[in-house]
């Protein structure tokens, strides 16, 4: 059955036979409706408006400084460019932290002012209490176990997660226990190959991998990663295919050039009148000829 690249809506059903039929779910993020559409185009099967955003955009260190109304406004200008895609919107930090009850009013204001079709939120054990809510309201969850950057602090920076035995076994507890409690998918960033993929056989809700190695169900990138246009840091496990970054910054410099020198804009780029018009509009307005 191929269910990847056709025309139909792609829901977390979609996703479900994709894992059965072992067919790659491909997901990139995308904050803006241009680059939504772009990379619909392109063939992604889900978008995340991640909020690593709060990096590739706005300019912050870490992904803490986001708010829930950066993702609303965001993931509306993504909706309102794709078709295809599932879109799904990531729940700033402290939008679900606190409780199942402000986790559910976050996300369903996230769902209702965007038009995104789930959410994702990161954590393990301590977030269960949040997914089965979010599940009984409705709403389709993405978890996101690992290297959760929401908890950079915690963690002591932004480095692999699961290496040793202890807690390699932590994180197989974790990615069960939010499948039973209804993630429809779950994110595994900066974990060793083998430990995800001996996640992806025993779940069976697919699993989609960042710098997790080549057995998982899907993998996704961060869109500004994959194209070279961000350059603050590369983490080890981007690839990128393209360099958008250089395409963009030679495009301005020779704007820039152009404008200095008097080639833009040009004929072709100007707009014109009747002659009459502006010499009417020149005897008017020369000095000393009143009336
Ligand atoms: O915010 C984000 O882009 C993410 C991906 C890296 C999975 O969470």
């Amino acid at each position: 059955m191929q269910v990847s690249g056709t025309e139909d809506k792609v829901t977390v059903d979609t996703l479900r036979q994709m894992k059965n039929s072992k067919q790659k779910v491909v997901m990139l993020t995308a904050y803006d409706y241009s680059t939504a559409g772009l990379v619909e185009r392109g063939g992604a099967d889900v978008i995340l408006v991640g909020d690593s955003m709060g990096m590739t955009v706005l300019g912050h260190e870490d992904t803490l400084p986001v708010t829930i109304e950066d993702m609303i406004s965001h993931t509306a200008a993504v909706c309102r460019g794709v078709t295809r895609p599932l879109v799904v919107a990531d729940m700033p930090f402290m939008s679900f932290q606190v409780s199942a009850e402000s986790a559910v009013r976050n996300a369903g204001r996230l769902m209702k002012e965007s038009g995104a079709q789930a959410v994702k939120l990161e954590g393990g054990e301590e977030v269960l209490p949040q997914v089965s809510a979010l599940r009984r309201a409705g709403i389709p969850v993405m978890g996101h176990i690992g290297l959760t950057p929401q908890a950079v602090h915690q963690l002591g920076g932004f480095k692999v997660q699961g290496r040793d035995l202890q807690a390699a076994r932590a994180l197989l507890v974790d990615a069960q226990l939010l499948e039973e409690a209804g993630c429809f998918s779950l994110v595994l960033e900066c974990i060793p190959a083998e430990i995800s993929a001996e996640i992806t056989r025993v779940l069976s809700i697919p699993t989609i991998g960042i710098g997790a190695g080549p057995d998982c169900d899907g993998q996704v990138l961060v869109f500004h990663d994959l194209v070279g246009m961000f350059d603050d840091f590369t983490p080890r496990f981007v690839r990128r295919y393209g360099n958008a970054g250089a395409v963009i910054r030679d495009a301005v410099r020779e704007f820039s050039a152009d404008v200095r020198n008097g080639d833009f804009p040009g004929s072709e780029e100007s707009f014109s009148t009747d002659p009459a018009v502006i010499d009417k509009l020149r005897g008017e307005s020369s000095p000393g000829e009143e009336g």
